[in-house]
């Protein structure tokens, strides 16, 4: 059996939301934060290219660059950017400075595109190559504030070795690894032995990302790495939301208990639409609301919010109900969402027609009835 880790324990380790393109946009992570007790993330890459961010890309991560916004959050969150020249990495990294505390290099994404720019995993194809571009940056920027997360190799695993032995001579604050290849994608198993190697070879904290879907792979993953300093969760915080307060507080929150579920959803829904219509307006509910905790299973917060963000977003009040529309990208969105909990979390209970629904009015239908439906 692995080891049943204290809550002590697990408070001392950094427990965050790992960086997913196209996902964890800021709306996502902060409903992630709100529904979960997820206090660090890292943002998707930010791609720099010769003339790209030429600003501040303010509303696409308010909880870094807008600082009354930042104020407001309980949580934290990490820029990562991806570039394939060391100079503008640090250039950009400096233009941003005075937000960042610090700034992760992303040396693991495998889209084709992004390889034949020569950024993402691409990095790893030549160890010198890779120690080099991050040496620089690190000589840049300071390596008290560089970060780096990588997969374990390009094609397979063979440089890996070599790709930790150039990084060990490069100070950083801290190493993510996700224990997979370029090659591999997402299949396979994340290889922990090679990120448990990893970690007693650095001189500075390494970070695992990969496989950790509840309490149970958390445990086995600190059994097979005992030396890291952090997990990084991606797919299963989508699959099982509260995977953070399982691991952290021992906190199990299940399908039994989750009557405020459906209206958390919908104002997953609402946020993202606020969000697109009027950053202004997302911003004054933020600067007005209750965002230092999260609201976990706390019905009557879930309530309130929604009766707020319903108000705000349709401009009248909601009286039982759902008689505005979302648009069908953001109404796309929340089935997304629906659809990754329900693999995850209620294995009773058909969600199709929840699925199919083609407006916010008949979502809201078929969500009630789903809902009800579980409970019976
Ligand atoms: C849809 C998707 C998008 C991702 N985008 C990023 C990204 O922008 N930056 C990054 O470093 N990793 C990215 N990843 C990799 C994850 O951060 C994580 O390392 C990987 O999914 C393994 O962890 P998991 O098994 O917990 O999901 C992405 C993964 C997925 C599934």
């Amino acid at each position: 059996m692995p080891k049943t880790l204290s809550q002590e324990e697990n408070k001392q380790l950094a427990i965050s939301l790992a960086p997913m393109y196209g996902v964890t946009d800021f709306t996502t992570r902060l409903f992630i934060f709100l529904l979960s007790s997820c206090d660090k993330m890292t943002t998707p890459f930010l791609r720099v290219t010769e003339t790209y961010p030429h600003k501040i890309p303010l509303e696409w991560a308010p909880d870094i660059f807008d600082d009354a916004i930042k104020e407001k959050l309980a949580f934290q969150t990490r820029l990562q950017m991806m570039a394939s020249c060391p100079r503008r990495f640090s250039e950009a990294f400096k233009s941003f400075e005075s937000f960042l505390e610090d700034v992760e290099l992303n040396c693991g994404c495998p889209s084709p595109k992004v390889v034949s720019h020569f950024a993402g995993s691409s990095l790893l194809r030549d160890p010198e190559y890779f120690s080099d571009f991050v040496s620089q940056i690190a000589d840049n920027i300071g390596g008290d504030r560089f970060c780096v997360k990588m997969r374990t190799g390009y094609d397979g695993t063979e440089d890996f070795d070599r790709l930790i032995q150039g990084l060990a001579r490069i100070p950083l604050k801290q190493l993510t690894i996700h224990g997979r290849t370029k090659a591999d994608k997402y299949s396979f198993f994340s290889r922990n032995d090679l990120i448990h190697r990893a970690s007693l070879i650095l001189p500075y904290p390494v970070m695992a990302s990969g496989d950790v879907l509840d309490r149970t792979s958390f445990q086995k993953a600190m059994k097979e790495m005992p030396n890291i300093k952090g997990i990084m969760i991606g797919r299963g915080a989508l699959t099982n939301p509260f995977v953070f307060s399982e691991i952290k507080d021992e906190n199990f929150l299940r399908p039994s208990d989750l009557s405020y579920f459906k209206e958390a959803l919908l104002c997953y829904g609402l946020l993202v639409q606020i969000s697109k219509d009027d950053f202004s307006t997302l911003k004054e509910i933020i600067l007005d609301s209750d965002f230092q905790e999260s609201y976990l299973d706390k019905e009557e917060k879930w309530r309130l919010l929604f009766l707020e963000l319903y108000e705000r977003n349709f401009k009248k009040k909601f009286i039982g109900k759902f008689e505005g529309d979302l648009d069908v990208a953001t109404l796309g969105r929340v089935k997304l969402l629906f659809a990754n909990f329900v693999k995850g979390l209620f294995h009773s209970g058909s969600s199709k027609e929840v699925l199919r629904s083609k407006n916010a009015k008949d979502f809201f239908f078929e969500l009630d009835l789903f809902f009800k439906k579980l409970v019976c």
